[in-house]
């Protein structure tokens, strides 16, 4: 792999220890998928956060990390266990609470910014197209490629951590332009009624595609939004990490335009394939006793989109809205979360309703509008799922 000589330097020890195991570690992973070199990038984002999923063994291979260098970009962490300033209030165990908050404090003594959110994009990470960032939640991957058209690799915790400590990731994949083209187009002919048909399309279409490229012609503008919403479907059930849409996302024209295009492989998608998907995602007909929405962290409008349905309502289960902190302050300042507190809702926030140990608390179903949250919840908290709209969710818990 060819390196300059500032890359070179760190690799030779020359800024440390800490900084040349790093650069030995990304280049051997360059190695495996054949990069030539490596890129400079502008940002990073770190998934591995929550204790559930990275237990002691990752707390001490980011306290050792600490104390041998630091990151020197812009780097966010995803989404943790628990809301680690309001634990207790939503019943979370003082044990994980605390171990929680160490993983955090171990982050941040790299540099790392407290941030936790799958969503880094909403709240000032949001680099232009065509820039290099290492970023590392598959739902934020998707999104920052594709409606963004900046470039990452669909990176792990670890490899993002260390790219964020060199400034540099290995070229290989989304990286490399002319991999950036489709690899199957899927001709969608049907009138989306709300975001939870978004979901299902990304979810059924994910498992068709797997890793491959898809390029969708739909019926309609989408909104920023369901971009979130589809991407993160298309992640979860596949291992998308771009996805191109005619008329809508930045590199929908370079995606066609390859002489290739025309003999791709096209796949009608019927009205019932989105439909038979919502049912299949719906593991129960009951009630459920937790509605969760902010599966990738909600936006500011759909929180507002919230607080406009449950004002002046009462609700008789319980009701998380997953975001950052940055977004639940703005909510604050908005009033729209003294509107949803005044219903009996939290907004939670830094917290993944999937990595956080629900499990423990006394729910038996959750109710979600995301298609991501759909397919992990019944494996990771091993509860019941309803998918639906906002709006029928509100309603199923409304007195
Ligand atoms: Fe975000 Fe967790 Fe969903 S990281 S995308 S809230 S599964």
């Amino acid at each position: 792999m060819q390196l300059t000589k500032y890359e070179q330097d760190m690799y030779d020890g020359e800024y440390g220890e800490g900084k040349a195991e790093c650069m030995e570690i990304l280049m051997s992973l360059g190695k495996i998928y054949d990069a030539e070199c490596m890129v400079p990038i502008t940002s990073a984002q770190v998934s591995g956060v929550s204790y559930k999923t990275i237990g002691d063994a990752g707390l001490d291979f980011v306290v050792d990390l600490g104390k041998k260098c630091d990151v020197m970009l812009e780097t966010m962490l995803n989404p943790a266990g628990v809301d680690i300033e309001n634990w207790q209030e939503l019943g979370f165990s003082e044990e994980f609470s605390k171990k929680q908050v160490d993983i955090i404090e171990g982050y941040e003594s790299i540099g790392v910014m407290s941030t936790c959110t799958c969503t880094p994009y909403l709240v000032g990470n949001s680099p232009l197209i065509n820039e290099h960032v290492a970023w590392s939640e598959s739902s934020a991957v998707c999104y920052v490629n594709s409606a963004i058209g900046a470039r990452s690799n669909r990176e792990g915790g670890p490899s993002a951590l260390l790219a964020a400590i060199v400034g540099r990731t290995p070229y290989y994949g989304n990286h490399i332009l002319e991999n950036r083209q489709a690899d199957m187009i899927f001709n969608v002919d049907y009138d989306f009624k709300d975001s939870i048909d978004y979901g299902a399309l990304g979810y059924f279409t994910g498992q068709i595609v797997n890793d491959k490229k898809p390029y969708f012609r739909l019926n309609d503008k989408v909104s920023r939004n369901n971009l979130k919403l589809l991407g993160a479907a298309l992640a979860s059930s596949g291992a998308v990490s771009l996805y191109h849409i005619e008329g809508v996302t930045p590199e929908a024209d370079y995606a066609s335009c390859c002489d290739s295009f025309g003999e791709l492989e096209v796949v009608d998608i019927e009205a019932s394939d989105i439909e038979d998907t919502i049912l299949k995602l719906n593991t129960t007909d009951k009630m459920p006793d937790l509605v969760c929405l902010g599966c990738p962290h909600a936006s500011i409008s759909e929180i507002k989109e919230v607080a406009n349905l449950i004002s002046g309502r009462k609700l008789k289960a319980d009701l998380w809205i997953c975001t950052s902190k940055a977004i639940k302050a703005m909510s604050e300042q908005c009033g729209y979360l003294d509107i949803i507190e005044a219903a009996g809702g939290k907004i939670v926030s830094d917290t993944c309703m999937v990595v956080a140990p629900v499990e423990d608390l006394s729910y038996e179903v959750i109710g979600v509008n995301s298609a991501k949250a759909a397919n992990y919840v019944p494996s990771m908290c091993k509860l019941d799922v309803v998918y639906d709209s906002v709006e029928n969710l509100i309603d199923m818990i409304s007195e």
